[in-house]
């Protein structure tokens, strides 16, 4: 409510989908008209970059809670990032596929910057562990319809198929026709980011989710006294709506870093001094710790390999392996 004698007031502002134009407008308006010291939250790459301009003219911080493309940081020196990045959670998943006796591998990711910084990096790490990338395809980012191209991947016969699509209805629809056409029963396996089995959509996928692996950097199922707190709070705040999901830990940790900043600036927030804080900034955040790497603005973090497993009847992503201190191999 109150930090280091600052009042705390949230101006929210919606786009309501993928907006670039909106999001840039709504950011002006916050910083001229509603004074704002921080811009935060930007789920999407393409409103993130639309944005960056007006945190540069305005020398204001901007937090990254989601938008997940290795460029967004690149676009402006107020910018940090507390979520990830998509090579950042990629990379993991080739070495750890290409270890795992998975040999060929098609790629489907959303068309658009963070699906091609997905492929990439998965393909870098995969091929560099022997293994092979046989097809890639890129889905359109709205409304895609996904049976051609699941019809495609079957014919391919891979091991298994590397997806990333935003989180959300688009891995619902995906593996719903993954379902329908048999490519489990055809020996297919699915490997993803953590974006396809987010704990929001989990509930939703239901058995056809049970096994799949992912890495990822926030699962629900996480094992720590800073997630059961935060599991706690997300409770109260929510009424009890399910999981939280990766978005919204990028927003605790957002707030965490926003309330650090004022904290140690004794109130008194400016752009280039609240940057010098952000820049090493280290988190206990309920994922498990995170840093602010100086140099790039971009979160240093641990990348988890989880396996979507049925616990007490709640399916989770259960977490069983992990790659610690990952950078954006983007950049
Ligand atoms: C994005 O950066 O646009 C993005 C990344 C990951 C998601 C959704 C959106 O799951």
């Amino acid at each position: 409510d109150v930090i280091a004698g600052r009042k705390v007031v949230l101006v929210s502002k919606d786009t309501t989908g993928p907006a670039p134009e909106i999001a840039k407008r709504l950011a002006q308006e916050a910083v001229v008209r509603d004074k704002v010291d921080f811009l935060a939250g930007f789920g999407l790459t393409p409103e993130a970059l639309a944005v960056a301009p007006v945190a540069t003219q305005a020398k204001k911080p901007m937090i990254v809670m989601n938008a997940a493309s290795s460029i967004v940081t690149a676009k402006s020196p107020y910018i940090a990032r507390v979520s990830m990045t998509l090579p950042q959670v990629s990379a993991p998943m080739g070495t750890w596929a290409a270890k795992n006796g998975i040999r060929r591998v098609f790629t489907l990711v959303a068309d658009y910057a963070p699906g091609h910084d997905s492929e990439a990096a998965f393909k870098t790490t995969f091929t560099a562990g022997g293994g092979q990338v046989i097809e890639a395809v890129r889905t359109p980012l709205k409304n895609p319809e996904f049976s051609p191209f699941v019809q495609r991947i079957k014919d391919a016969k891979p091991d298994a198929v590397f997806v990333f699509l935003p989180a959300g209805e688009q891995g619902i629809a995906f593996m719903k026709s993954f379902q329908e056409r048999g490519l489990a029963k055809a020996g297919i396996r699915v490997i993803a980011t953590g974006d396809l089995t987010d704990d929001h959509v989990l509930p939703a996928m239901g058995d056809a989710a049970v096994g799949m692996i992912t890495t990822f950097h926030y699962s629900a199922a996480h094992d720590s006294p800073e997630n059961r707190a935060f599991l706690d709070a997300y409770r109260k705040a929510t009424g009890d709506q399910g999981q939280p999901n990766f978005m919204a830990v990028g927003g605790w940790d957002g707030m965490a870093a926003i309330a650090e900043v004022v904290k140690r600036l004794g109130g008194q927030v400016d752009g280039d001094r609240a940057m010098t804080v952000l820049k090493g900034l280290k988190l206990a955040s309920p994922r498990g710790a995170i840093s602010i790497d100086p140099e790039t603005r971009d979160v240093v973090q641990t990348v988890y390999v989880r396996r979507v497993e049925k616990v007490g009847g709640q399916y989770r992503n259960v977490e069983f392996d992990r790659f610690p201190d990952q950078r954006d191999p983007g950049r």
